[in-house]
């Protein structure tokens, strides 16, 4: 099978694409012939070498675990799945042709979506119901802020807490990405290179602050964040800036300690025991058809260096995937 891979850390080092054993799939496993697969944030700061995920990978490696595609064969105890079936989930060395996935790990793809917008779901998607759902237990009338609500991350983030029953406030850089965002549900946008986020939070809120707010940037964000939520509120840090993994931040402890707040990071890593769960609550939700994920940019794998390079820009509205 076709498969990119990285042969060497670090973004100046191009990704190759190798030809390679086709996979098989073990006990518990489904095997896909791949469509379609995301790129991610994650991708890239993987691919850099310092990662603790990075360390614990050989090179060469093939990256991408965000998945859409057709099962071709099902292992032993993968039930629940036929062959020919549409699915999307997570699934490791995903940049391939042919894919091994855990089958606890995916769900079915409902027809409206897509199999580039499919790829594009799964990371977002869980990721916001990680934070919203399983950590800031979020409930209907409660003000949720959501940082970079034009990325993937945040629009998903801002359509599950709108499906949530939540009033959103969502942060950009631009008119445009505060116009997607709002066509997405949020109620308000905050353009915060043109004012301060935490004061307009505030004055949205009638000076209480956001019940719950949705990190991106910590390291940029986080002090304000502490101005920006309510009194017992819940800040979910997802992210702390992309390239900022190593630095540190400073502030006030007392400010946490005032608002009786709790300050609760995830990573990707400890959600992998609870995909079943997720995916048995989010399933449901996505036949509904409402939850959308916009692609930017589609890619074929032969140009997987160039997808990379883009989403390392930031000149992208959408996802960047990855095209069998
Ligand atoms: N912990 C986890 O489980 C988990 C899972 C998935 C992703 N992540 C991390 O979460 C972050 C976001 O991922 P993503 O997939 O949403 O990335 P993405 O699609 O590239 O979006 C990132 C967004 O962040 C915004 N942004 C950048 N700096 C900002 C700031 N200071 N304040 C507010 N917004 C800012 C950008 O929009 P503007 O141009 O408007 O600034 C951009 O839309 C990444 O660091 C990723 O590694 C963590």
């Amino acid at each position: 099978m076709k498969a990119v891979r990285v042969h060497r850390f670090g973004l100046s080092h191009p990704m190759q694409v190798d030809e390679v054993e086709d996979p098989a799939p073990g006990p518990g496993e489904l095997l896909l012939r791949a469509k379609a697969a995301a790129v991610n944030p994650v991708d890239l700061i993987t691919r850099i070498g310092d990662s603790r995920r990075a360390k614990l990978l050989t090179l060469p490696y093939i990256p991408g675990d965000n998945i859409a595609g057709e099962v071709v064969a099902i292992g032993p105890d993968a039930g629940g799945f036929k062959i020919g079936q549409r699915v999307f989930g997570i699934a490791f060395n995903s940049y391939a042709s042919l894919v091994v996935a855990k089958a606890a790990w995916v769900g079915e793809l409902p027809e409206p979506y897509g199999y580039e917008e499919g790829a594009a779901l799964p990371s977002p998607f869980f990721t916001a119901w990680n934070a919203l759902v399983y950590t800031a237990r979020v409930g209907a009338g409660e003000t949720v802020l959501i940082h970079g609500g034009a990325g993937g991350v945040g629009n998903a983030a801002i359509q599950l807490a709108k499906r949530l029953g939540c009033r959103v406030l969502a942060t950009v850089s631009s008119k445009e990405k505060a116009d997607f965002c709002k066509s997405a549900g949020a109620d308000e946008a905050i353009n915060y290179r043109e004012e301060d986020f935490a004061a307009r939070c505030l004055e949205l809120t009638g000076g209480r602050g956001a019940d719950a707010i949705v990190e991106i940037s910590a390291i940029e964000n986080f002090k304000k964040d502490l101005e920006a939520i309510c009194v017992n509120g819940r800040i979910v840090i997802v992210g702390v800036g992309i390239g900022k993994e190593l630095a540190e931040a400073n502030f006030r402890v007392q400010s946490l300690m005032e608002k009786n707040a709790a300050a609760h990071g995830i990573v990707f890593a400890h959600l992998f025991p609870r995909l079943p769960d997720l995916i048995r609550r989010f399933s449901p939700l996505l036949r509904e058809g409402r939850f959308r994920m916009r692609v930017g940019r589609v890619f074929p794998l032969d140009e997987a260096n160039e997808a990379h390079a883009l989403l390392q820009s930031g000149k992208v509205l959408g996802k960047v995937v990855l095209k069998f």
